[in-house]
Order: structure tokens, then C-alpha cells, then sequence
């Protein structure tokens, strides 16, 4: 190569025609020697080092060697060698596309004032989105790359979930230690977090619920067809409302035990767009309550659908939302999911249910009536109840709440609700005077709710 060495600021009349010693003199190139960063060869003026006559009449020169032995003529060290995964400027020897042979302003005379402007000349575009990797955002690409070369594919100095683990000493510890790993996060980051940039959050490849999706068609496919749906699921940050991302303590990598998941947004009403009113569930986590077995159990699932249900309210089967309903099974189909349906099924009976009097079904008596039997709703509280057995502390009747009054005995027990006069049962002594519900009051008219067809409110708990 044959370079006419016009440094910008020499004249053409003023070029030397023979051999010169000292470049820099005279106001001659001296801004080849005027950078912030001076390489060590040109800083003492040591041109002939790189640069020979081709023709000292015509001030034309050579550059002495070519390609990487220019450099390595006198850089020997480590930084030279080939690495494993080479960097192909490096490789074919264009030293000069990232180093100004003779200074720059920066460090290591890179021909930008910074790392990340330098990879920008050939790699523009490698950083795009509106969330930012904040390495990648601070320009520091060496922290990932080798400039060079390294070890692993994409000039990586590390391989896999090191590289990433080396910074993210929190979520190694959490993987290490977490009951449940999610194994896509154990397997590789890269799975749903883009190295650089995104336009999600924490630079996810895509938004949570397609990303969750791609692994898991399912549960977005059941939230969409759905007859009732949780907006939980598929809104805002979808997924997450519910599940950690990388590892959890807790059965299907829930955020925490499914209590504290579900009441951050259920310990307080919750009023939707048409008005409706999704009760609070917040006494799941008072003190004193007798919690139902499945509740207790952190079992939200054993009767809700979490991702959306054909069954309204989230159920996992049918339960009357009705305070009386002619009897049918279908219409308790969640409870005897769990429970012995024989407890309402025979009027008379000595083992199949407490609640008799002597050897008369008290849950035969109230709940298997063809109009106007009575649901469980009307006794038992679905979530948590004061009383043991779940027992209600009022009725639910219409608008209006009749307290029940409930005591309990070692054989029996009382109530004294709105419904009927004071009544006692006994397993052992039957009681006499409420012999079945074929002879039961009715109940006084509610003073609010004056149709008793009249839906009653959800217990609520
Ligand atoms: C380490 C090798 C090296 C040394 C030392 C060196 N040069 Fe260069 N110089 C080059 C190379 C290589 C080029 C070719 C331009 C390129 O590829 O970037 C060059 C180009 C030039 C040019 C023409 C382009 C420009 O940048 O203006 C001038 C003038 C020049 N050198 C002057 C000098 C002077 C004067 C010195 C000593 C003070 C010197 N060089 C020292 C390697 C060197
Ligand atoms: C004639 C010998 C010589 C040649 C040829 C040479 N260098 Fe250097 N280079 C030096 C010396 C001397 C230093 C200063 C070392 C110091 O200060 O410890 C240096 C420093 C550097 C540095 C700063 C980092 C460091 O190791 O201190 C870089 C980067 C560098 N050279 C790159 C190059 C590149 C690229 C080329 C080829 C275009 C090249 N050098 C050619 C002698 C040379
Ligand atoms: C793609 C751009 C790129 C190319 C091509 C490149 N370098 Fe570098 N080089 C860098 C960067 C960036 C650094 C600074 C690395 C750092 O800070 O860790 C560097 C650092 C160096 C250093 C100093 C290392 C130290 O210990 O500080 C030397 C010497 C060097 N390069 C020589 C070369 C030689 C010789 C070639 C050609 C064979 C070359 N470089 C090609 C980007 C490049
Ligand atoms: C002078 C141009 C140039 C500069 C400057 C440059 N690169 Fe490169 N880089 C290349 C070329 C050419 C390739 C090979 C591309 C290919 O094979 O498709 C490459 C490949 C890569 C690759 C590997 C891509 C793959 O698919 O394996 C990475 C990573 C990379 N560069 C990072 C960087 C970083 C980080 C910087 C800044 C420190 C940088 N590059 C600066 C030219 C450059
Ligand atoms: C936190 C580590 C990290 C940082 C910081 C980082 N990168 Fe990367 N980069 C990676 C990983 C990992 C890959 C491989 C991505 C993959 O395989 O999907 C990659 C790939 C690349 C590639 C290859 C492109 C491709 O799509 O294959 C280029 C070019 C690149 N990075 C440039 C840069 C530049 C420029 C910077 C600084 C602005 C930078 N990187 C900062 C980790 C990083
Ligand atoms: C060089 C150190 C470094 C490496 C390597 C690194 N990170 Fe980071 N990362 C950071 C820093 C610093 C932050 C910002 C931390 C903060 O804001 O608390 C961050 C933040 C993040 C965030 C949070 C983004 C947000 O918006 O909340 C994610 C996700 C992330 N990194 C993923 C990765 C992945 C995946 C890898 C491996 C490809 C990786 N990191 C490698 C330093 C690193
Ligand atoms: C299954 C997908 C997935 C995998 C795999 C994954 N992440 Fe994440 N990561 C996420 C999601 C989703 C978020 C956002 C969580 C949020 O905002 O609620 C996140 C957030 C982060 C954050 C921000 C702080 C935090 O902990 O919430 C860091 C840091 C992070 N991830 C690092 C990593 C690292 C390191 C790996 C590999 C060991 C990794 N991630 C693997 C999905 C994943
Ligand atoms: C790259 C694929 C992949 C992605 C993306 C992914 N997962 Fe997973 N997930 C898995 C694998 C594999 C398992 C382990 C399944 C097993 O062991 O049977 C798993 C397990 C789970 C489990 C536990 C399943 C169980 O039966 O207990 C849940 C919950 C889960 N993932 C939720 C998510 C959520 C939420 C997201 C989005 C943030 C997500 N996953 C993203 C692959 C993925
Ligand atoms: C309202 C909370 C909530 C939301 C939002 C939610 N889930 Fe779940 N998910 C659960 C509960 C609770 C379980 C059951 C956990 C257990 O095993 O006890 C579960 C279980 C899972 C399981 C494992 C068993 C199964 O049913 O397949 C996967 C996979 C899963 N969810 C993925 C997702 C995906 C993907 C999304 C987003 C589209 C999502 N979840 C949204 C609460 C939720
Ligand atoms: C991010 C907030 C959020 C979280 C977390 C959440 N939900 Fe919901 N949930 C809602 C909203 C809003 C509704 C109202 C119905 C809808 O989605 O349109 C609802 C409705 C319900 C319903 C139906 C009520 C009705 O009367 O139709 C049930 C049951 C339910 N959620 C149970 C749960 C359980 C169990 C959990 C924990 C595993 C949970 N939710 C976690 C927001 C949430
Ligand atoms: C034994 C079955 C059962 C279990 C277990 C259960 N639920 Fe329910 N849940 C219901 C029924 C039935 C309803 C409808 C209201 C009613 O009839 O009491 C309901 C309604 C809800 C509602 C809506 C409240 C309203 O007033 O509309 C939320 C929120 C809820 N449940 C959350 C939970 C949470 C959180 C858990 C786990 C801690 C859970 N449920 C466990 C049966 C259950
Ligand atoms: C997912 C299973 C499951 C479903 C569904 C279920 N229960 Fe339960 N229920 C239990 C468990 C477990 C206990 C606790 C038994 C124990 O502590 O020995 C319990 C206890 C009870 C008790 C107290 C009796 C006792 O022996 O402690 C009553 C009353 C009750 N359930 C009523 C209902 C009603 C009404 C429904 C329908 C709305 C229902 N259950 C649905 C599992 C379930
Ligand atoms: C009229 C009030 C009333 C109605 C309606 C009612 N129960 Fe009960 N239930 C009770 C009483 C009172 C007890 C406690 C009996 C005892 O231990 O003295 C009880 C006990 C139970 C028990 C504990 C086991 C047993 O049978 O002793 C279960 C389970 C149960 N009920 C489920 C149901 C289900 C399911 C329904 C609806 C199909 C229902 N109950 C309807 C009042 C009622």
C-alpha cells in the first residue's frame, strides 16, 4: 500500500522531496501526534516504525507489514492470539477497523470515543427496543463479549446461565435454594429474556402471556374459551398476577401459598364494569376462623378454576348460588366432589350425616325438598365461618340476614334462626316438634326482600 502521507494541514508546494527524519516538525503532521491517548511507537516519534519510503521524491510511502503483523510485529502478548470463537475483523487481521494505529481519544486508541459507539460502526442495530439491558444500556459490551475473541459462540466469555449468574448473584441463589425450580430458567435465561433490549418487560423475548404460552398453550386456551373468565389471567402482566417466573416455594410455581397470591386482589370488593360485585375473601386470613379443609389446605383450586371455568364463580362444578332450589344433586355437585352425597340422600338414617334428629336426616329435612329445598349456603359458610362445621353465623335470605344461633351439643344441637321457631335435635333422645321440614314453619316474610323466590345474596364467604 502507497500512501501519500498528507497529514491535512501541509500545503502541496511545501511536501519534501527527500528523505526527512523528524514528521511532526514544522507544523508537518502534527496532528497525527496531537491525541488525548497516544500510542507508545508514534508518541516518541518512532513513524518508521510502521510507515517506509516507497518514493522520497514523490513523499510516497509503504506500510511496512500487512494485515496483524503490522501489530504483532511488536504486541506478542495473550490479546493477540486467536481465540477459540474469533472476532472475523480480528481474525482477518483489520486491527485498524477498531484501533487508530496512531491515538484516539479513547483507551486502547478505539476509533470511537466509546465501546458501544465502536461495535455501533459494523453492529448498528444490535441494542433495539424500548427495555434496555442496563449492561448494554451503559455500553458495556466487554462485559458479555470478548473484543477479540472468547471461549463461546457469539464472542461470549461465558456459556449459558454463567454468563448471566456471574451479575445476577439473587437469582442464582434463589435457583439454588427454591424447592421448585421452573426448568426453563435452570436450562437458559435466554429461553424468555432477550440479551440486549426489548420492548417488554425485563426485556422479555415477548409479553408474559404470549412468552408463558409458547411452553404452556393450555391455560391461556381455557382463560380465551372460557364461559367465565378471570381477567387475572390474561390482563396486565397476565401470568405473573399468580406465578413466579424463575423458581417458587410454593405447588405450581405460585407467587406464594395460594392465599397471599389470591388476596392481593381479593382482600378487598371488587366492582366490576356492569356494576357487579365480586365479594372480599379476606377472612381466609383471620385469626380464630375456622377455615374449610381445602381452604386451610391452601387448596383454592379444589373448587375454583383458577384460568376461567364453565361454571360461574370460577367453580370447578356446579353449586347453586340460590337460596332454595328444588332438589338435585347436579346442583351440589362440587360439594359431593369431596363429601358423601348419602348425607342428603335418606330420610332416615343412623350413620350417613350428624345433623338427625334420633334417625330423621336433618340435611334429608332441609335440602331434599322438591320446591323450596334450602342449599348449603343457607347453613354453611363456603370459605371460613366463626362456628365449627362452617356453620353461618345469619342466614342469607333475600337482602336480609337472620342470625342462626347456632349451638352445638355432644349429641345435637340448637338453632334459633328467623326460619323457624327455636328447634333442638338429638342423635341420642330425639327431640320432639320438628319432624321434618314437611311440618316446619315457614318462614316469617323478610321485611327488605319480600319475594323469598327472591335471589339471595351470595353468602359471601
Ligand atoms: C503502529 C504503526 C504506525 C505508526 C507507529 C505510525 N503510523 Fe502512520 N499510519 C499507519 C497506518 C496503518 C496507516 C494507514 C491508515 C489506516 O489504515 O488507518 C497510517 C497512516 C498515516 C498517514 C495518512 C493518513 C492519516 O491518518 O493522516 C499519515 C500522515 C501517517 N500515518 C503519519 C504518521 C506519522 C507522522 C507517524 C509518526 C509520528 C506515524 N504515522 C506512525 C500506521 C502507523
Ligand atoms: C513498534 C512497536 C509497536 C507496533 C508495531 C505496534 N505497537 Fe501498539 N504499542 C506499542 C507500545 C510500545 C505501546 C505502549 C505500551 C505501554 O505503554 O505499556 C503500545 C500500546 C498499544 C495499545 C495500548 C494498550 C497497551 O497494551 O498498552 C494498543 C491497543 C496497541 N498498542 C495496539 C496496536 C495496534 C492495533 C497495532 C497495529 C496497528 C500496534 N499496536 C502496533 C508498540 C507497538
Ligand atoms: C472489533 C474491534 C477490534 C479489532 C478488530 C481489534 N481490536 Fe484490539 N481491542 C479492541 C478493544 C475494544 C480493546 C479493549 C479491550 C478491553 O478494554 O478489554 C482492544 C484491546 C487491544 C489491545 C490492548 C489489550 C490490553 O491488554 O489492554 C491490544 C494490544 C490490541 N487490542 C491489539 C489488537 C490487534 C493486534 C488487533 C488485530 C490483530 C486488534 N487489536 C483488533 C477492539 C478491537
Ligand atoms: C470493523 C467492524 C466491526 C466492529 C467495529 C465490530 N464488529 Fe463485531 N463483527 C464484525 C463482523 C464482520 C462479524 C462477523 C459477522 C458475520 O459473520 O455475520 C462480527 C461478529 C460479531 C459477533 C458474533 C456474531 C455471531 O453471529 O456469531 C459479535 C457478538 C460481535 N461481532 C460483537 C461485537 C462487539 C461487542 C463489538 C464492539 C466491541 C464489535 N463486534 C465491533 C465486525 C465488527
Ligand atoms: C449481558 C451480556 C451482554 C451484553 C452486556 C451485551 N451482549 Fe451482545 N450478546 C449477548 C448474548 C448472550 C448474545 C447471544 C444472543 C443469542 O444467542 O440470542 C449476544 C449477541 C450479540 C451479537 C450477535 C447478534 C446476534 O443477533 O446474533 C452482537 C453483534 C452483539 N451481541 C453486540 C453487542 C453490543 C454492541 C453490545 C454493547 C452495546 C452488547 N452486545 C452487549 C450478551 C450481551
Ligand atoms: C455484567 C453484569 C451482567 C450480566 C453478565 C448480566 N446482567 Fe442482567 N443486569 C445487570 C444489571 C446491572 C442490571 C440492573 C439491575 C438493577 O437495576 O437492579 C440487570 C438487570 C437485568 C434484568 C432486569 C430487567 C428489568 O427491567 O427488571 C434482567 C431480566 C436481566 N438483567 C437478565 C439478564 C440475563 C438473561 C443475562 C444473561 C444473558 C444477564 N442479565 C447478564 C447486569 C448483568
Ligand atoms: C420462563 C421465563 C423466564 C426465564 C427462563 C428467566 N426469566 Fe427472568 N424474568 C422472567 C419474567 C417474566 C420476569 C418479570 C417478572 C415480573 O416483573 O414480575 C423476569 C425478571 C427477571 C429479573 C428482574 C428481577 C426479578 O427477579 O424479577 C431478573 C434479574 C431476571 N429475570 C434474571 C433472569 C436470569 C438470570 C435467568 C436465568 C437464570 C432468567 N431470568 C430466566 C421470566 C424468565
Ligand atoms: C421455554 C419453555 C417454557 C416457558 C417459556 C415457560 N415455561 Fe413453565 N414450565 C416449563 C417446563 C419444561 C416446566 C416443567 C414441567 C414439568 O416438570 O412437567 C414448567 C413448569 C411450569 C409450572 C408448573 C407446572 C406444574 O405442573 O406444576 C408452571 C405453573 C409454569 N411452568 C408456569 C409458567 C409461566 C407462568 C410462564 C411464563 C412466565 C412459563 N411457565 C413459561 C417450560 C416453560
Ligand atoms: C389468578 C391466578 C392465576 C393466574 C393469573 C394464572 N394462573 Fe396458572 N395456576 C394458578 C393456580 C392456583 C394453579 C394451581 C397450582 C397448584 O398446582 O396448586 C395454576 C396452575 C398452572 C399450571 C400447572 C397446572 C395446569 O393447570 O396446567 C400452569 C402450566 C399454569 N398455571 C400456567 C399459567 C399460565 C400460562 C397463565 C397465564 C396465561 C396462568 N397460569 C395464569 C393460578 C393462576
Ligand atoms: C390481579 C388480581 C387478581 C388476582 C391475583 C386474583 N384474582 Fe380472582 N378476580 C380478579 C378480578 C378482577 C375478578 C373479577 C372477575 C373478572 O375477572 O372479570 C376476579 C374474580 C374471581 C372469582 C369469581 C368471582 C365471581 O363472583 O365471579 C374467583 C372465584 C376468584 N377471582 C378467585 C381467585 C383466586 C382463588 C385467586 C388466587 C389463586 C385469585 N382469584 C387471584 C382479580 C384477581
Ligand atoms: C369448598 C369450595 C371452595 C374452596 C376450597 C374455595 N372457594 Fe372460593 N368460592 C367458593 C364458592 C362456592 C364461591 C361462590 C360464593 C359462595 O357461594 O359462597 C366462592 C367464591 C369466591 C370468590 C368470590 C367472592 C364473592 O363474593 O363473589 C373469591 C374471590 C374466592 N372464592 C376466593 C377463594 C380463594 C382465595 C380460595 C382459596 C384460599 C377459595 N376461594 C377456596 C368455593 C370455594
Ligand atoms: C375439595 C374438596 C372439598 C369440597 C369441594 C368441599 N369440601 Fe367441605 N370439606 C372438605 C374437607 C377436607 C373438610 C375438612 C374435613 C376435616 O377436617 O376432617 C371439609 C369440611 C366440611 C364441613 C365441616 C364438616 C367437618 O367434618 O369438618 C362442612 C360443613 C363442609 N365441608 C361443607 C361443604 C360444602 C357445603 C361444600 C360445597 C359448597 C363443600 N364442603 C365442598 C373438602 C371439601
Ligand atoms: C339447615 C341447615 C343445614 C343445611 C341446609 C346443610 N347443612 Fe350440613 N350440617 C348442618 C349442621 C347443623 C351440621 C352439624 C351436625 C352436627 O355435627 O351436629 C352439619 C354437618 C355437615 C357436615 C359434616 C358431616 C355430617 O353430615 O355431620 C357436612 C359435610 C355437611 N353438613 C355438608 C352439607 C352439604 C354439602 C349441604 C348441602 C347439600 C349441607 N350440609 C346443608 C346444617 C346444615
Amino acid at each position: 500500500m502507497v500512501v501519500l502521507l498528507a497529514g491535512g494541514v501541509v500545503a502541496a508546494q511545501d511536501i519534501p522531496t527527500t528523505r526527512v527524519r523528524d514528521c511532526t516538525t514544522s507544523g508537518c503532521h502534527a496532528p497525527i501526534v496531537d491525541h488525548p491517548i497516544m500510542h507508545g511507537p508514534t508518541a516518541i516519534g518512532a513513524c518508521d516504525a510502521c510507515h517506509e519510503y516507497d518514493d522520497p521524491a514523490q513523499h510516497t510511502f509503504v506500510v511496512k507489514r500487512q494485515g496483524a503483523e503490522l501489530c504483532t510485529f511488536c504486541h506478542l502478548g495473550a490479546d493477540t492470539q486467536l481465540s477459540l470463537v474469533g472476532h472475523k475483523p480480528f481474525d482477518e487481521g483489520r486491527c485498524t477497523g477498531c484501533h487508530d494505529p496512531h491515538g484516539s481519544t479513547s483507551r486502547n486508541m478505539l476509533k470511537a470515543a466509546t465501546t458501544a459507539q465502536l461495535c455501533a460502526l459494523c453492529h448498528e442495530g444490535a441494542i433495539q427496543g424500548t427495555h434496555v439491558h442496563t449492561p448494554a444500556a451503559a455500553g458495556d459490551c466487554l462485559g458479555c463479549h470478548g473484543a477479540h475473541g472468547a471461549e463461546h459462540e457469539k464472542l461470549l466469555s461465558r456459556t449459558g446461565n454463567d454468563l448471566c449468574l456471574t451479575c445476577h448473584q439473587d437469582t442464582k441463589q434463589l435457583l439454588a435454594t427454591a424447592e421448585l425450580p421452573h426448568k426453563p430458567a435452570t436450562e437458559n435465561c435466554l429461553n424468555c429474556h432477550a440479551a440486549h433490549a426489548s420492548d417488554n418487560l425485563a426485556h422479555l423475548t415477548s409479553p408474559p402471556e404470549a412468552l408463558c404460552e409458547s411452553c404452556h398453550p393450555g391455560p391461556p386456551q381455557i382463560a380465551r374459551a372460557a364461559k367465565f373468565k378471570h381477567d387475572a389471567v390474561l390482563e396486565g402482566k397476565a401470568c405473573l398476577n399468580c406465578h413466579q417466573p424463575h423458581a417458587s416455594n410454593h405447588e405450581g410455581m405460585l407467587k406464594s401459598d395460594p392465599v397471599g397470591a389470591c388476596l392481593v386482589c381479593h382482600d378487598k370488593p371488587i366492582t366490576l364494569d356492569d356494576g357487579k360485585v365480586v365479594g372480599s375473601v379476606a377472612d381466609i386470613a383471620k385469626k380464630g376462623e375456622f377455615l374449610h379443609g381445602p381452604v386451610r389446605q391452601g387448596l383454592c383450586t379444589g373448587c375454583h378454576e383458577l384460568h376461567g371455568s364453565d361454571h360461574s364463580r370460577l367453580l370447578a362444578a356446579e353449586y347453586t348460588p340460590n337460596f332454595y332450589e328444588p332438589f338435585s344433586l347436579e346442583y351440589y355437585a362440587l360439594c359431593f366432589k369431596c363429601h358423601a352425597q348419602e348425607l342428603v340422600l335418606n330420610r332416615e338414617t343412623t350413620a350417613e350425616t350428624n345433623f338427625r334428629n334420633g334417625g330423621l336426616n336433618l340435611h334429608y329435612a332441609h335440602v331434599n325438598q322438591d320446591k323450596q329445598g334450602r342449599s348449603c349456603r343457607s347453613c354453611h359458610a363456603t370459605h371460613a365461618s366463626v362456628n365449627e362445621l362452617h356453620i353461618v353465623e345469619k342466614v342469607p335470605y333475600g337482602k336480609w340476614e337472620l342470625p342462626l344461633n347456632f349451638k352445638r351439643t355432644d349429641t345435637g344441637g340448637s338453632c334459633n334462626p328467623g326460619c323457624h321457631r327455636p328447634a333442638t335435635y338429638d342423635r341420642v333422645n330425639a327431640t320432639i316438634g320438628i319432624e321434618g321440614s314437611d311440618q316446619e314453619e315457614t318462614p316469617a316474610p323478610p321485611p327488605a326482600a319480600t319475594d323469598p323466590t327472591d335471589e339471595p345474596a351470595p353468602s359471601g364467604g
